[in-house]
């Protein structure tokens, strides 16, 4: 669709970025905190790119100040973190560690100071090692309501100040490389124990958001989900329904359920067949169904374009974690789909298309599917940047990413989404879970290697003006 001029941004359009604790925080045993599944995951040989962890990461935790400055410098309307759960409960339940909890208090309130609105994300992947332990985490249903007492302490302390709540970070990645590919805690291959694990997690889900309402917590609270969009490589029609398959497998499967409380119906059958069907006891799908999200997060970076992949095809295939381009290796789920490359889109170097276009069909798809309105919860071109010896760093390639995505966006508002902001990201250069510290996607550079911390110093990235210039003018000239 082609539109003789675009729409405005809406007046209070959330032109934010976005970060995750572990990933900036540091000060991993600081104050209190209990450590996280990452804490321990991490320091097993060979789990991450040259060994790094978050130990300290770009020590947010004792910069949070110097970094809000320049949130508010560059004139950011919002910021998305997330809470570390085992720093405000050590353990994953029981006493609540006042410390741990106060520090998410005074980022909130500097950040309100800054006329900055904080986007409260309760769970970007860092279980505490202590429920692991405990019950196997995500695998039993006492996450429930361990998940749901833990959110209501954040819900009461919060309320009012925090206007918008993500509930679980990409629920479709943690579990499925938690549990299927073994590339994150707690290190599982083991369909079955993953589809009963990632019921748990929607029944939380659920649970965390029916919390919310029956607290008469203010503001809106939804997930956020790994979306990429589904393509078949061409009109053959086995390639169609090989991307039929690959859309309600890795998307409908997850953002049905949130909204609708079912889940996509050949894919269970499919699911039930294989023997990995999760278990669904009387009551779930009631909850399930109540707990409707006010929004949809999105966490978009790619799209995926697919072909036709028989019962003997190929499987999983090796991530590229260097950054060496082409090293990813052929994956696909046999006698559903298989990903192509699509000749049209070009790559990062670890081998992510990039594609804003897909934004907008993605946008567009959940728009109409769902009817509600959507936050980016993240978007943003991870690469190599260098810093010159004036200490600049000149991201052009960034910028037109970013340029083309808020382009995207716009189009999307034009073409009818509703649309309540774009969190990008990610404001500072942080830890990538598996890619090390060299994948960078910051606004702003923090001076440190994989194995050398340096001094940690910040310096603003070309891209961090761009930045600044286009939320002045509400997104007005791209
Ligand atoms: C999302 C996560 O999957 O993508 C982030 O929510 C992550 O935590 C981001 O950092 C980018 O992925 P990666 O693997 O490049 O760090």
């Amino acid at each position: 669709m082609e539109h003789k001029r675009l729409s405005p941004f809406p007046k209070d359009f959330l032109w934010g970025s976005a970060s995750a604790a572990y990933q900036v925080e540091g000060a991993w045993d600081k104050d209190g905190k209990g450590p996280s599944v990452w804490d321990e995951f991490v320091r097993i040989p060979g789990t991450t790119f040259k060994e790094t962890n978050g130990d300290v990461a770009v020590d947010h935790y004792h910069r949070y100040k110097e970094d809000v400055a320049l949130m508010a410098e560059q004139g950011l309307k919002a910021y998305r973190f997330s809470i570390a759960w085992s720093r405000v409960l050590p353990t994953g339940r029981g006493e609540i560690n006042e410390q741990g909890l106060q520090f998410y208090d005074d980022l909130i309130d500097e950040l309100i100071a800054h006329n900055i609105k904080p986007v409260v994300t309760l769970y970007h992947w860092d279980i505490p090692q202590g429920l692991q332990d405990a019950y196997g985490g995500w695998e039993s249903r006492q996450i429930i309501e361990d998940f749901t007492t833990y959110a209501a302490i954040l819900f009461e302390r919060f309320n009012g100040r925090v206007h918008h709540w993500v509930t679980l970070n990409e629920q479709n990645v943690f579990i499925s490389h938690g549990y299927q590919l073994a590339y994150h805690p707690p290190g599982v291959s083991d369909e079955k124990r993953m589809y009963n694990a990632n019921h748990n997690a929607n029944l939380a889900n659920a649970s965390a958001i029916n919390k919310f309402r029956e607290l008469g917590t203010s503001g809106k609270i939804g997930p956020s989900f790994a979306y990429g969009p589904n393509y078949a490589i061409d009109a053959h029609p086995k390639n169609e329904l090989a991307a039929l398959n690959a859309e309600e497998f890795n998307a409908n499967f997850w953002m049905d359920i949130y909204v609708w409380g079912e889940y996509p119906k050949a894919i269970f059958h499919w699911l039930e067949e294989q023997g990995w069907a999760p278990e669904i006891l009387p009551g779930d799908t009631e909850l399930l169904k109540k707990g409707k999200p006010d929004f949809m997060g999105v966490n978009y970076y790619r799209t995926m374009t697919n072909a036709f992949n028989p019962i003997d095809g190929v499987g999983h295939g090796k991530m590229n974690t260097t950054g060496e381009k082409g090293t990813s290796e052929e994956k696909g789920v046999p006698g559903l789909f298989k990903i192509q490359d699509n000749p049209y889109l070009e790559k990062t170097n670890w081998d992510w298309e990039i594609d804003p276009t897909g934004l907008r069909i993605g946008l567009r798809r959940i728009a109409s599917r769902y009817r509600l309105p959507i936050l980016i919860t993240e978007n943003g071109l991870g690469e190599y940047d260098s810093l010159t010896d004036d200490k600049e760093i000149h991201d052009e390639y960034r910028i037109d990413y970013l340029r083309q995505h808020s382009l995207a966006i716009q189009e999307a508002i034009t073409d009818g989404v509703e649309m309540l902001g774009y969190c990008t990201w990610s404001f500072t250069d942080l830890l990538s879970w598996l890619n090390g510290y060299q994948k960078r996607y910051g606004f702003v550079y923090v001076d440190r290697e994989e194995n050398d911390e340096k001094e940690l110093k910040r310096y603003k990235k070309d891209s961090f003006y761009w930045y600044q210039k286009t939320i002045k003018e509400n997104g007005a000239n791209l």
